[in-house]
């Protein structure tokens, strides 16, 4: 078995993932749409930005720290929503907003998470963000707007490029459902994950903590799914934003950007940051990857909204690079995946532990101290994705 000590990178936290995660829900995980191009073209992009190594700059005192809209934090990365994330580890979202809380930096819970807004705000003491699904039932998104204010919830993440839902083939093939139905194959593959299952024999948490029982016609899992694609909403448009921001009265981040245009509007919303995101290669295939996208973004709205990007980050590196090229913060959504359905809580704290000594070394090897100091600068071709 292979022990957290042992566990040096990203990579090394998904590989323990894959073995004790059931299969469906690590593909759910890991997967992006159609013929996930996106969903590849997100970490490979990275690769192609080269630092420009420094010497002999005084590089003796140095910091992490920055804030995300006015939230200090210990570095540029927050949780990113991700749905079914206790599915990955029983309490996966508890236990990933315990160790972002240690941590200092903070963790979004989805709507469509495992265990609810009530079990993460009982189970934390500094407040989290919550990320929001528009949907046709406007009684219910008043409803859970209403219960993330009630947590304390300090931001609300709309998410805005799930109108329709992308093809990720491989659910379909593994009839993924949750809980898992009790299939042959479901059967077989279970009796490989004995960890996983005794985690969730000892938990009540295995469906829709935010919806089933709170939304209309919601009791079980199966008219969950109907009700899912009954709900995303096809005629979202921007003047929904005024009316979810009068409702929820407190700062808002607006995540799936990924054109210039649709950034002027997000800054015309007033919204307090955008984050540059593709959904994890997860809806268009064929769009351009998150971190190819950001120049353009960010260019087209300087200072006028904070700019985060999401998507392909797996290293400290990635989170350099993308401050580099005009991000203020990061989001790690299968990173932080791959290190609860490792490790749970102690995998995340872990995860975050690799990033933060990756993102520090590697400004130090590029001369810097300090984030607030890191440009395009730091990049042999600051210019590629221009
Ligand atoms: C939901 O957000 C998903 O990408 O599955």
């Amino acid at each position: 078995m292979t022990q957290l000590s042992k566990i040096t990178c990203v990579e090394d936290l998904r590989r323990v993932a894959k073995r004790r995660i059931p299969r469906m829900f690590y593909d759910y995980a890991d997967s992006g749409a159609w013929t996930e191009g996106t969903y590849r073209s997100n970490e490979a992009d990275f690769q192609k930005l080269k630092f420009r190594q420094r010497v002999a700059v005084n590089i003796e005192k140095r910091s992490l720290k920055c804030r995300m809209i006015g939230i200090d934090v210990a570095m540029p990365v927050a949780i990113a929503p991700t749905g079914l994330t206790g599915m990955m580890h029983a309490d996966g979202e508890i236990l990933g907003a315990k160790a972002a809380e240690k941590f200092g930096i903070p963790f979004t819970l989805s709507t469509m998470s495992i265990c609810s807004i009530e079990d993460i705000a009982a189970n934390t003491t500094r407040p989290f963000w919550f990320q929001l699904y528009v949907m046709r039932d406007k009684d219910y998104m008043e409803r859970l707007i209403n219960r993330a204010k009630a947590a304390n919830c300090s931001a609300l993440v709309v998410t805005l490029d799930l109108q329709v839902l992308g093809q990720r083939n491989k659910d379909i093939k593994n009839g993924l459902s949750t809980p898992p139905k009790p299939t042959l194959v479901n059967i077989l593959n279970l009796l490989t994950k004995p960890h996983w299952c005794l985690g969730m024999a000892g938990t009540k948490r295995r469906t829709f903590g935010n919806i089933v029982g709170h939304a209309k016609n919601v009791s079980d899992t199966s008219s969950l799914a109907a009700w899912t694609n009954e709900q995303f909403d096809p005629t979202l448009n921007w003047n929904d934003i005024e009316w979810i921001k009068k409702l929820w009265g407190g700062k808002i981040i607006l995540k799936g950007i990924l054109d210039a245009e649709d950034a002027r509007h997000a800054v015309d919303t007033g919204a307090d940051a955008l984050i540059v995101s593709n959904h994890g290669g997860r809806q268009l295939d064929g769009a351009p990857s998150s971190i190819s996208a950001l120049p353009h973004i960010a260019q087209a709205v300087g200072n006028d909204i904070e700019v985060w990007v999401d998507g392909g980050i797996r290293s400290g590196q990635d989170v350099l690079r993308a401050v580099a090229l005009g991000a203020k913060g990061t989001l790690i959504g299968r990173s932080f995946l791959y290190a609860l359905g490792a490790f749970g809580e102690a995998g995340v704290t872990r995860c975050l532990e690799l990033i933060a000594k990756e993102l520090d070394v590697t400004m130090a090897f590029c001369g810097r101290t300090a984030l607030q100091d890191v440009d395009r600068s730091i990049l042999l071709r600051p210019d590629l994705f221009d």
